[in-house]
């Protein structure tokens, strides 16, 4: 009988270990311990054992229960803290955290708008490198070897020793008319191309100037382009950027790869033209530097400047955004502070 015992004891304690509700505990609980349960059935054949082994016998019956009383009250206890922190598990009435959505940088929300009002006229998008050769940055471009048109390039070079370049060969490319070449070579016309891009100045960093700024260049080559063309094009471009109410007016400039060179000024939209810091008190905003193709630039790249021609022209992208969004200062665009930046 001693075996007997010690098995319905481990059968109990195993029992115990594998319930996981109330209930079932509950049922072991009787079926063991209670009043018709297993224990107390050996607890009635005491009476029939022989004088010497009762005592024995006895004593095992109630330890036995006693530890399956134990086990049992554990094992409550167990199940009711696992069922309280799963509570607050699945609580379901609890609200999320939310989470922050990002949104773009308003530099890039005004490249993607230009990008769209260019691609609704039918330009392709190129894109090119930032280290750039002289070739394409200068020289196809109607900048000949020492010429001081360079000089307002304010070019940064590298530092070529220990390297197959010559002094000047590659430059971090200064403007993106630097893809005007390398497009006019691959392709044949007719063309309309926009180029998004990085560029690169020894600038004294203020208010209006960074060393690092980014252009939008786009130019046409087709037949029979006119001034006029290019006149309407960036007045749909402005008034689309800037609302139809945008004032805009050209002056002559001079860069070497356009003749004639114009430049589209914009009037202020920080002060309405009433004159302020942002427009150095001219109430005009000098926005699209542009001008009819040079033939020269078409005959480096074998275009035949006898059948095409075409117009260039540039958006300075920072220029745009900081009067779309009345900014004064360019350094605040380049800041990672987002309490500037959700701003906008
Ligand atoms: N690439 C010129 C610059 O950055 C701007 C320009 C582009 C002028 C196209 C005319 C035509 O200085």
């Amino acid at each position: 009988m001693r075996e007997e015992i010690l098995n319905l004891k481990n059968e109990a304690l195993a029992q115990i270990m594998d319930v996981v509700s109330f209930d079932d505990l509950e049922n072991l609980k009787i079926s063991y311990l209670g009043r018709k349960g297993k224990i107390n059935d050996f607890i009635k054949k005491i009476g029939e054992l022989p004088q010497t082994d009762k005592k024995e016998i006895g004593n095992l019956i109630n330890d036995s229960k006693k530890v399956i009383e134990v086990t049992l009250a554990k094992k409550k206890e167990g199940l009711t803290s696992s069922l309280l922190s799963k509570k607050e598990w699945f609580d379901l009435t609890i609200p999320g955290n939310k989470t922050s959505a990002g949104h773009f940088h308003p530099q890039t929300t005004v490249l993607n708008e230009i990008l769209d009002i260019f691609k609704y006229l039918g330009y392709q998008i190129a894109d090119g490198p930032e280290i750039e050769k002289d070739y394409y940055n200068f020289e196809v471009l109607n900048f000949p070897p020492e010429h001081p048109a360079r000089d307002a390039q304010q070019t940064m070079f590298f530092d070529v020793s220990n390297t197959s370049f010559k002094e000047g060969q590659v430059i971090p490319r200064t403007h993106t008319s630097a893809m005007q070449g390398r497009v006019m070579e691959a392709s044949k016309p007719p063309l309309r191309v926009i180029v998004p891009g990085r560029c690169f100045r020894y600038e004294q960093v203020d208010a209006s100037h960074g060393v690092e700024f980014w252009q939008v260049e786009g130019f046409v080559v087709d037949k029979a382009v006119h001034l006029t063309d290019l006149f309407g094009t960036i007045e749909f471009v402005l008034k689309s950027l800037f609302g139809q109410s945008a004032k805009i007016k050209f002056a002559t400039t001079f860069f070497p790869f356009v003749e004639p060179g114009v430049d589209a000024y914009l009037e202020c939209t920080v002060c309405d033209g009433r004159g302020c810091t942002f427009c150095k008190q001219t109430g005009w905003s000098e926005i699209m530097p542009a001008g009819m193709i040079h033939p020269n630039v078409l005959s480096k790249s074998k275009i035949d400047s006898k059948i095409w021609n075409g117009f260039a022209f540039a958006i300075g992208l920072s220029r745009v955004v900081s009067l779309r969004y009345q900014i004064d200062d360019l350094r605040v665009l380049h800041t990672p502070d987002l309490r500037i930046l959700k701003q906008f």
